[in-house]
């Protein structure tokens, strides 16, 4: 028997903007993802991939077609049931970061918690223990802009992992980070999975693609071709010699 799929998008488009200045973000996608995968999205620029992401997070209503979380069309939630689904079960990892410039990153990671009723204390004590796993303990009375563009993006990623968050949902996390904290990421995200979430991540880096159960590729707003982790993948020969 399969779990039920954590996300499922069902034939979901987005347009933008209307008449001379409309455009196709996002053609019917349908995609589906269980608990324990990790699933990774490339295209080029522009082609779909934060729309995607947006969708699936609840943070934009498709154009056509259903978002379903948890077996729930986030069609049919108020926006307070929206709003608390976002809190509760998904994390994101926003492309920009967004974190908040005038809290400290400790306060960063412990908003949703406190947001969700979690007392203030054992907020602050999940946060702290989110960054230590990272290794940014020292960071956590910064603000945002006391830290690296790497440390902050390390944040916003502690700040999604954080609580009992079913779907993550990560827009090229480690696009400011080095390889080897990069790897760090991923090595998270995967353990996350492999705890029972379901996580969608972009990437443009096709390494990062090892870590993932399957990669669905996007072209101009429609996805047109998934691979899963089992088929050959082209050997870069460069690589080995
Ligand atoms: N708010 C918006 N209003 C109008 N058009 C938008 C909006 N957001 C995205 N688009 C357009 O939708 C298309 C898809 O954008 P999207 O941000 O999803 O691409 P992407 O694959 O994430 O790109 P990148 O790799 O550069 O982050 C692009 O043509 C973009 O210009
Ligand atoms: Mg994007």
């Amino acid at each position: 028997m399969t779990a039920n799929p954590v996300l499922e998008l069902r034939n979901a488009g987005k347009v933008y903007g209307a008449g001379a200045t409309l455009v196709t973000a996002l053609h019917g996608a349908s995609l589906s993802i269980a608990p324990g995968e990790l699933v990774a999205v490339r295209g080029a620029s522009g082609s779909g991939k934060s729309t995607l992401l947006h969708l699936a997070g609840g943070l934009d209503a498709p154009s056509t077609g259903d978002v379903l979380v948890e077996g729930r069309s986030l069609s049919g939630l108020s926006r307070k049931e929206l709003a608390r689904l976002r809190r509760r079960s998904v994390g994101y990892v926003f492309q920009d970061l967004n974190l908040v410039p005038s809290l400290t990153a400790a306060e960063n990671i412990a908003l949703p918690r406190e947001l969700d009723g979690a007392r203030a204390a054992e907020a602050r004590t999940e946060a702290l223990a989110a960054l230590e796993e990272i290794g940014l303990r020292e960071v956590a009375d910064r603000f945002p802009d006391e830290m690296s563009g790497g440390q902050q993006q390390r944040v916003a990623i502690a700040r999604a992992l954080v609580g009992p968050r079913r779907l993550v949902l990560a827009d090229e996390p480690t696009g400011a980070l080095d390889s080897e904290t990069g790897e760090g990421v991923l090595r998270m995200l995967r353990a996350r999975c492999n705890a029972g979430a379901a996580c969608l991540l972009v990437t443009h880096e096709p390494r990062h693609s090892a870590w993932a159960d399957r990669v669905v590729f996007i072209s101009d707003g429609a996805i047109v071709d998934e691979t899963t982790a089992s088929a050959p993948v082209a050997v870069d020969l460069g690589a080995l010699t």
